[in-house]
């Protein structure tokens, strides 16, 4: 009998995944016992002391995820470790979480919900928690990927004029002209603090933040200021700087949504990531084929 490929799989994941990688791989209990690859979730640095680790056997790198900022792409391309990611499957999910975040806010959607809770006494009235609608409003979306794209697609339905903003694109000069800045991007070194305290002054006072990509593309501090002294209208943020801790200061802002990294969160959405990342592990690792969705490592 050819024995299985062997497989380390460091983080939680959905059992369905679980079990058809059992299938498939001789599951491994530590990456010490060489695996040829691992299924990494983003809360596994894949940094060369784990790759080191793994042992020369290993090949390639699964993300369970369509941002690889957890994976350090030069020390596995100086490995010759293919890394892949799973784009496509959740666009539709994290886009729509996007324009929900967008509604939540400019609706005030999740700031009523915190009012009835809070036990607050109140009645119907035509003046009570008046907001706005998405209708009109100018929506950069920065990054023009498949994710972006879909945001954009969904937010002119409900009548919002979207902005692509893409990595060539003068975000600067864009900002004043923008009712909501939603981030859709990666995480590299250079989009790290993409909005800090410069970027913030130029977004106009009535408008709103929405970060549904990665935390650390806000510089949290400099938001939570500029919302305490309202240079901004508010933000909803589903990813965090230092996640999973949030700034506490946000915390306690109603002009803040804040939901745990839920974006590509439905069970259809995360089986197929995780069936995704198994099927460009068994393209190399039993078929020895060149597997789908390989991340190239970005040169500058
Ligand atoms: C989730 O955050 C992803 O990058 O897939």
């Amino acid at each position: 009998m050819t024995s299985r490929p062997r497989l380390f799989i460091p983080d939680r994941i959905l059992p369905a995944v679980l079990a058809r990688a059992g299938e498939t791989f001789a599951l491994l209990e530590s990456v010490d016992e060489g695996p040829d690859g691992i299924l990494a979730t983003i809360n596994v640095p894949v940094d060369d002391a784990l790759l080191a680790a793994a042992g020369p056997g290993l090949r390639i790198v699964a993300n369970y995820a369509v941002g690889v900022d957890n994976i350090d792409l030069e020390a596995a391309a100086a490995r010759d470790i293919v890394v892949t990611n799973t784009p496509d499957v959740l666009t539709q999910a994290t886009a729509e979480f996007a324009v929900g975040l967008m509604l939540s806010l400019v609706r005030r959607i999740a700031e009523g919900d915190r009012l009835l809770r809070a036990r607050t006494e109140w009645h119907f009235s035509l003046d009570f928690m008046l907001a706005e609608g998405l209708d009109g409003k100018a929506v950069g979306i920065v990054g023009a990927g498949r994710i972006g794209r879909a945001t954009a697609a969904m937010a002119s339905a409900f009548g919002a004029r979207p902005v692509l903003i893409g990595r060539n694109d003068p975000l600067h000069r864009l900002l004043g002209e923008l009712d909501i800045v939603s981030l859709h991007c990666p995480l590299t070194p250079e989009t790290r603090h993409l909005i800090n305290a410069d970027a913030l002054a130029l977004m106009k006072p009535q408008a709103f933040l929405v970060n549904t990509a990665r935390g650390p593309l806000v510089d949290e501090a400099a938001l939570a200021d500029a919302l305490a002294r309202g240079a901004l209208r508010g933000a909803a943020l589903d990813v965090f700087e230092y996640e999973p801790r949030v700034t506490e200061r946000l915390l306690e802002m109603d002009n803040v949504v804040v939901t745990p990294h839920m974006g590509s969160g439905t069970r259809a959405t995360r089986e197929a990531m995780g069936f995704m990342a198994l099927r460009s592990l068994e393209q190399l690792l039993v078929h020895g084929e060149e597997p789908a969705n390989q991340v190239a490592v970005a040169r500058t």
